[in-house]
């Protein structure tokens, strides 16, 4: 039976009339510039280091651009980079195999998601900044969709860490593979790793991990405690993507520098 009123359809949604692109004063465009500039030189470094194949290894060092090395086509590695999954049929640098890992998970990652929406698509450049873009679609649809296997990439990084912890030790050994040594390469890796490890451990899946869908914290002592850790991490996420993505930089830099005899590893002992 009618009840006899008539129901109002929603507003259709648009944006705001704004005639002013924005209304800010301040330089806002200074970061997203920034961000723009320093991804751009990352991304120019990484490019030509991954096809260059060559000085990747410089005993004992292994560099993070060329770890794991699984093809047939990688310079020997004693005790690291050994499984080679991929045979002779590969005959392009092997670090084009495994850099697929760490860039999937920095492009989908969180933070990194916000500065290069605003840096490369200006979607929006910054806060309360009109975009010029005609439409929005969110992460909704294909391409972007696949922002959200960020969890999965996260599993992938994870047990890329554990790789370049084990590259960074094997760091103790010398060019001859024998335990007692040390050098600046040794310090290196393992600054390259710790931060690695900080920046994942500070990701926001991992803290979903760690913590997310419970009822009751006090049913959960150890997972609480692991997601307060994480939380506080968290609150540095940005900071930790960029020193870790600078870090990453640095360390395959050392290697080239050594491996091609530009100057020699300081040997502490
Ligand atoms: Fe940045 Fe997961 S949110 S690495």
């Amino acid at each position: 039976m009618s009840t006899g009123t008539v129901s109002t359809p929603p507003p259709a949604r648009s944006r705001a009339e704004i005639e002013q692109p924005t209304l800010r004063t301040d330089r806002y465009w200074v970061a997203p510039l920034l961000t723009f500039v320093v991804f751009l030189a990352f991304i120019a470094y990484a490019t030509f280091r991954a096809f260059q194949n060559e000085y990747y290894y410089a005993p004992p060092y292994i560099s993070p651009f060329y770890s794991p090395c699984i093809s047939t086509n990688c310079v020997p590695m004693p005790g690291a980079g050994e499984v080679h999954f991929i045979g002779s049929w590969w005959g392009l640098s092997p670090a084009l195999l495994i850099l697929i890992f760490p860039l999937g998970f920095r492009m989908t990652c969180y933070y990194y998601r916000k500065a290069y929406y605003r840096a490369f698509w200006q979607s929006p450049p910054a806060c309360a900044v009109a975009e010029p873009h005609g439409k929005y679609t969110g992460e909704t649809r294909f391409p972007l969709l696949l922002q959200n296997s960020h969890r999965y990439w996260f599993a992938a990084a994870a047990v890329f860490n554990v790789i370049l912890t084990w590259d960074a030790i094997l760091g103790f050994r010398n060019a001859q593979g024998e335990w007692g040594h040390m050098g600046l390469g040794t310090l290196v890796l393992l600054a390259n790793a710790t931060l690695l490890w900080l920046y994942t451990a500070s990701c926001h899946s991992c803290r979903h991990i760690m913590g997310g869908r419970l009822k009751h914290f006090s049913k959960h002592p150890v997972r609480y405690r692991a997601w307060t850790v994480v939380s506080k991490l968290n609150t540095r996420h940005m900071q930790l993507a960029w020193a870790s993505l600078f870090g990453v930089a640095l360390t395959d830099l050392y290697v080239w520098l050594v491996a091609s005899g530009v100057f020699s590893d300081p040997k502490f002992f």
